[in-house]
């Protein structure tokens, strides 16, 4: 190859930049929506269930194709298969997805920059009223802002694996679960709080049922940055003297908890706020909720720290939220640039003004889809419900595409590189993996039980969503 792959400098180096892309808006803003939607501790309880018997696993697998192969997801598929075609396009669908999952997070991580905008000028106040959030997604000038965070998000590409993407995690990581903690604590001593905590932490099964659990999945993958080809990637930047299953764990772990303590920071706070909140009408939130009940979070400071004082604290923390986004993205678009670099043998400098051009032409509708424009705004049907061009990209890419990429990752773990290739890749820089028990384990359900949950899961996706 003419061009050197890049690598990141260690162990750590791998972690932290993983855990960079794995936290982000899925752990601070959806999976506190999600858990209050869905019974809390029983939500809970049915993902880490899923974290640790299948997610865990697939992380394995697809960080051990990436340091084997030391390509990109497409190349990975077609080295590993002998050039077969199938799996060419299986290779291809775990490019296509984090491309389109770059679309829909950038719009998100859009709001968040208004948000800082309109806080860095007073507008606390405003941001805590529930109808803000809507006019905030409708607004024009949202444009100025995501050609800001694209232009942002180029530049640190530029600066390679090391020197970008693993720099950036290095500060911000460990800033934000400093933060994060912090803020937390400061909730939990509110009035009140005590009733989220038990909302939070009490299981409350009533409300499980299939949709549920295929979103429980479907969150873990997407949090983990699972079936995006992300890992794959990283793997091919990840040392031959460290241990796969070792780091990986770290990385599941971080991203678990982290999620677990914006949970356990947004739900009490909800409570807190309104003791009188009925659970039922929790169970209709969406996104929204989290972009109005932060800047409540913060407004309730005033009368400690005053008006000012509350709004530095809430700049402080969007800043983190904005960050840990702005890592995970930069994760995202890395997996199309490593593949236009590898299969095109072209330059990063090329490689990275052909993705700027292709993202800035799907992320404008993705954009314009919240209420500018009425063609993206109703731009489809199904399920028997009218959806914008933002909602058919989310359901597409995010609901449903992930366990599917999960499942063919297993299948061709599994029965074409065969358990006992991946266990080799495995053993790298990990004497001790052979014969422990996560490699029988592994070896006993990579090929059946993990794909048959992650098929079943993705067929009753399609049917709830789109018949
Ligand atoms: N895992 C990230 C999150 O939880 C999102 C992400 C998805 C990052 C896909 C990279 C790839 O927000």
């Amino acid at each position: 190859m003419s061009h050197e792959r890049g690598k990141f400098s260690s162990r750590v180096g791998f972690i932290l930049a993983a855990a960079g892309s794995a936290v982000g808006l899925g752990n601070l803003v959806a999976f506190p929506v999600m858990a209050s939607k869905n019974g809390g501790a029983a939500f809970l309880l049915v993902y880490l269930f899923f974290i640790v018997v299948i997610c865990y696993p697939v992380m394995m697998a697809e960080v051990a194709m990436g340091r084997h192969t030391q390509r990109n997801p497409v190349g990975a598929f077609l080295k590993l298969s002998g050039g077969s075609r199938l799996w060419h396009g299986v290779g291809m669908l775990a490019i296509l997805t984090p491309f389109m999952i770059a679309v829909f997070y950038s719009v998100i991580t859009v709001w968040l920059l208004v948000y800082l905008r309109e806080l860095m000028f007073g507008g606390l106040n405003m941001l805590a009223d529930d109808a803000s959030f809507g006019e905030i997604a409708a607004r024009p000038t949202t444009f100025g802002y995501l050609i800001f965070l694209l232009v942002l998000v180029f530049v640190i590409l530029l600066g390679g694996v090391r020197g970008g993407i693993e720099r950036l995690a290095r500060v911000l990581m460990p800033t934000l679960a400093v933060m994060l903690v912090a803020l937390t604590i400061f909730v939990l001593t509110l009035e009140n709080a005590s009733v989220g905590i038990a909302y939070y932490l009490v299981p409350d099964f009533s409300r499980m049922d299939l949709a549920v659990i295929n979103g429980a999945l479907a969150q873990a993958f997407f949090s983990l940055s699972l079936g995006m080809g992300i890992l794959i990637t990283y793997g091919s930047y990840f040392s031959r003297e460290d241990s796969i299953a070792g780091s990986t764990r770290m990385v599941a772990i971080a991203d678990t908890s982290i999620a677990f303590f914006a949970g356990l920071l947004i739900l009490p706070a909800i409570f807190a706020f309104d003791p009188n909140t009925n659970t039922d009408d929790l169970s209709t939130s969406s996104v929204g909720l989290i972009f109005s009940f932060l800047p409540k979070i913060f407004l309730s400071m005033e009368a400690a720290v005053g008006y000012f004082g509350a709004s530095i604290a809430a700049i402080v923390f969007f800043t983190l939220v904005f960050f840990a986004a702005l890592t995970s993205l930069v994760s995202i678009i890395e997996i199309p640039i490593s593949c236009w670099i590898d299969e095109f043998k072209i330059s990063r400098r090329k490689a990275i003004v052909v993705q700027a051009v292709l993202m800035a032409i799907f992320t404008i509708p993705a954009t314009v889809s919240l209420g500018i424009s009425d063609f993206f705004t109703n731009f489809t049907n199904y399920g028997g419900v009218s959806k914008s061009f933002f909602d058919l990209v989310s359901d597409v890419f995010y609901e449903t595409i992930l366990p599917l990429v999960g499942f063919t990752v297993c299948i061709f773990c599994a029965w074409r590189w065969k358990l006992s290739g991946l266990a080799d890749e495995l053993e790298v820089g990990d004497p001790n993996y052979r014969g422990s028990r996560l490699h029988r384990y592994i070896d006993l359900s990579l090929g059946t039980v993990i794909p048959v949950v992650l098929l079943v899961v993705f067929l009753s996706t399609v049917n709830q969503i789109y018949l």
